[in-house]
């Protein structure tokens, strides 16, 4: 018994499944973002390694049934997210062009086309970042690879023996800079550095969740005066909670001024690279040292798709090359091996999805689709702040709004245990998803607006239901 299937059985299942796919496609403007809290199962699976074959279609059938019938769907266009995007259905398509020819991406000799397309779309993000000069990147499984690589990049770079003899032949400690409100994937890269986790100092933000830039000097100067060796800031284009912007410009002349590699966390605000309208936002993303961008947040992309660009393009082979006998070299060629530029070896073709996308709908799709989302946030903070009950927690800057209960005399663990219920209620239909998080040390509510197909209407049903459970849980 083989893998192989006959051209007959090939084309039905196929067929089938796009039948699956554009079925649900078709639901999700209205489709429920999960089941209702009473029916939801997180028991684990129990069934027995299959030893023998079963009929495909009936298998693929179920899958698609249980899948879709029990899931929880990020699609949705009642999702108001984490960063996860309805996916564009061209990027659909590319990922099954990309499993079924499964270019080896780690090697240009055996990817030839397809290491081209990963480093033109790696291109067309550079240049929409503002680069002029030379610039490099690659594509990662996400936001958390492209940053831990940036950290080690920023390491090599200032401390070239890292590379071969390790951080423990450094003769002080190296650290880093973020804001408190940076995502957590810079802990876990500092960590995995060998750095330890404390090498990542936290700077406070100010009033409109940025990085405190007096504070962030402060804390330079304490850790060169104290024998520390300070090597990077890391901004953040989005923060995950707020999706607030740190001030990039400031950020990259007090880089300049303590000759610290300046890297920008973009995984989410990068996307607005491709809006003409709101690129201000990035003012001074062109100044980095390097980005990283994921589109399998803002740019409608599904998993896995991140991406990591800088203007030291060297820097990524001094970081990540190795020498090895059987890796076939592609004769007298201008672009790396990828294996040689990135911390991943074997790797899967990220970046077919973006390209094909931008190849179809055009950069201004995406132009289209970030204004109409930034309308969308701006239009539901304005009724969060008329609405009586709420107050925004935060400023809105990309299509994130926070957004707190009106404490009214209550103490902040009150409204933190308010919000608790109010997600409860809001959510336990299934019809739609926000989430609680903290936005500078307080409880606060969120949504944001990520799919493609979220539209006023969905907006107006969740206002609705946030009215409906604010007054129920008083
Ligand atoms: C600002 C930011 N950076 C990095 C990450 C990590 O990205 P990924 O989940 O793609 O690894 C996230 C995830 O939400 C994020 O919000």
């Amino acid at each position: 018994m083989t893998f192989d299937f006959d051209a007959e059985t090939r084309r039905a299942l196929g067929y089938r499944l796009i039948d699956w796919i554009d079925e649900y496609f078709s639901s999700l403007p209205g489709r429920p973002v999960q089941l209702p809290l009473e029916e939801r199962s997180f028991a684990p699976l129990t069934g027995r390694l299959p030893e023998v074959a079963e009929d495909a279609a009936s298998v693929l059938d179920d899958a698609c049934r249980e899948l879709i019938d029990k899931g929880f769907h990020v699609p949705a266009a009642n999702y108001f997210g984490l960063m996860n995007p309805t996916p564009a259905y061209m990027a659909v398509l590319a990922e099954a062009l990309v499993a079924a020819l499964n270019p080896q991406l780690a090697s240009l000799a055996r990817s030839q086309l397809a290491s081209r397309i990963e480093a033109e779309t790696v291109r067309w993000l550079g240049e929409r970042v503002g680069w002029e000069g030379d610039f490099s990147g690659t594509f990662t499984s996400g936001g958390n690879e492209a940053n831990f690589s940036a950290l080690a990049v920023a390491l090599a770079w200032h401390f070239p023996e890292v590379v071969e003899n390790g951080v423990a032949s450094l003769s002080a400690p190296p650290v880093c800079y973020a804001s408190a409100e940076a995502h957590h994937s810079l802990d876990k890269s500092v960590g995995l550095l060998g750095l330890g986790r404390h090498a990542l100092r936290r700077i406070p933000i100010d009033g409109r969740i940025q990085l405190d830039l007096d504070r962030l000097e402060q804390a330079i100067q304490r850790d060169f005066s104290a024998g520390y060796r300070p090597f990077a800031i890391v901004a953040t284009a989005g923060t995950t909670s707020a999706g607030a912007i740190d001030d990039l410009s400031g950020l990259a002349a007090m880089a300049r001024r303590y000759h610290l590699w300046l890297h920008v966390d973009a995984a989410y605000g990068g996307a607005m690279i491709f809006s003409n309208r709101h690129r201000e936002l990035l003012r001074g993303l062109e100044l980095s040292d390097s980005v990283t961008i994921d589109p399998h947040k803002g740019l409608a992309m599904p998993f896995a798709a991140g991406a990591l660009l800088t203007t030291h393009p060297n820097m990524l082979e001094q970081t990540f090359a190795v020498a090895t006998p059987y890796m076939p070299r592609a004769r007298s060629s201008p672009l790396p091996d990828n294996f040689q530029i990135s911390a991943q070896w074997s790797r899967r073709m990220n970046s077919l999805k973006l390209w094909l996308t931008l190849r179809v709908h055009g950069r201004q799709a995406y132009e289209e689709l970030l204004d109409r989302q930034m309308r969308l946030a701006q239009s539901f903070a304005g009724w969060i702040t008329e609405s009586g009950r709420f107050e925004l927690a935060a400023p809105q800057v990309l299509p994130i709004v926070t957004f707190r209960l009106r404490a009214n005399g209550h103490s902040e663990d009150e409204v933190s245990t308010a919000h608790t219920r109010l997600l409860e209620r809001v959510t336990a239909g299934g019809q739609r998803w926000i989430s609680g998080t903290h936005v500078a040390g307080r409880s606060v509510l969120r949504m944001m607006i990520i799919s493609y197909l979220t539209e006023e209407r969905h907006l107006q049903a969740l206002e609705e239901a946030l009215l409906e459970a604010a007054g129920k849980i008083e």
